[in-house]
């Protein structure tokens, strides 16, 4: 059976465009309904009840604009705050997971990095699930949480010192540990990939709203809910509008920008 309601994604700011532009490219024909938590941004240094919370307050909100699946288009929330997905009455999808199976496909060596958020790192979301599937994988992790305010600021491209430098501050301790696959393990990190791949050449790099919208895509698909009429248009909604907000939002989204419809909300008060 067709559906033709929205996908709801919701990441705690524009990181989870990253993971729309991969869903928007795989599902050309489903309508998104994005939220982005703009006015509380990062989740990532925040403790796990303040996360989970939030993550809730997200999760109503798209429910109340009757979407027919939810991805949590954050690693944060899907290391720490599954939970809040539980027992919904569409699908739920997380991050982390299907990224874990697509790098322990990837890695040739069993070396593998992670580079997230300091709520994931510590919750070891990643490792604890690649060393499930991989018992000989070495997994190295470290928390990169100023990545998150350069993204937001639109601080990345190929020619910023400051992005690069950060990059390398980060990535410094991994370099010579010989990985072969690195997982961007928070979804504002795909905007680095070229400063990555520059650093740590020959280095897979997993995005996992890529392995997410591959997984979204399948799931569509399973339950027969892919929306088989014409496509609506795409609502963006946040609850801060920061003065960079359209020109970061163009830049992650590319042509997908066009007609952007944008509204603000509370998500506490709904
Ligand atoms: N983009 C999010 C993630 O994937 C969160 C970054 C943050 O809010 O700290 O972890």
């Amino acid at each position: 059976m067709a559906d033709s309601r929205a996908i709801g994604i919701f990441d705690s700011g524009l990181g989870g465009l990253t993971v729309a532009k991969q869903i928007m490219s795989l599902c050309p024909d489903e309508s998104i309904v994005y939220f982005g938590d703009t006015g509380r941004v990062p989740y990532g240094t925040k403790g796990v009840d303040t996360i989970r919370k939030y993550a809730a307050e997200d999760i109503r909100f798209l429910l109340g604009k009757d979407v027919k699946m939810i991805v949590a288009a954050c690693g944060t929330v899907s290391a720490v705050a599954a939970d809040a997905g539980k027992d919904l009455s569409v699908p739920f999808i997380e991050v982390i997971s299907h990224s874990v199976k697509d790098a322990a496909a990837a890695t040739v060596n069993g070396k593998i990095g992670v580079l997230a958020t300091p709520a994931t790192v510590k919750s070891h979301a990643h490792k604890n699930l690649i060393e499930k599937l991989m018992p000989k994988a070495q997994v190295f992790e470290t928390a990169a949480p100023l990545l998150v305010s350069l993204a937001e600021e639109g601080l990345y491209g190929k020619k910023n010192e400051i992005a690069r430098l950060t990059v390398e501050h980060y990535l410094n301790g991994m370099k010579n540990m010989g990985i072969d696959t690195l997982i961007l393990g928070c979804t504002h990190f795909p905007v680095f990939r070229e400063l990555i791949s520059d650093y740590l050449p020959g280095v897979t790099l997993i995005d996992m709203g890529l392995s997410a919208a591959k997984y979204v895509k399948e799931t569509l698909e399973k339950t027969g809910s892919r929306n088989t009429g014409e496509a609506h248009a795409h609502y963006f909604y946040v609850s801060d509008k920061p003065v960079t907000f359209e020109k970061t939002v163009k830049i992650f989204l590319g042509e997908n920008a066009e007609d952007l419809k944008t509204d603000l909300v509370d998500v506490e008060k709904i």
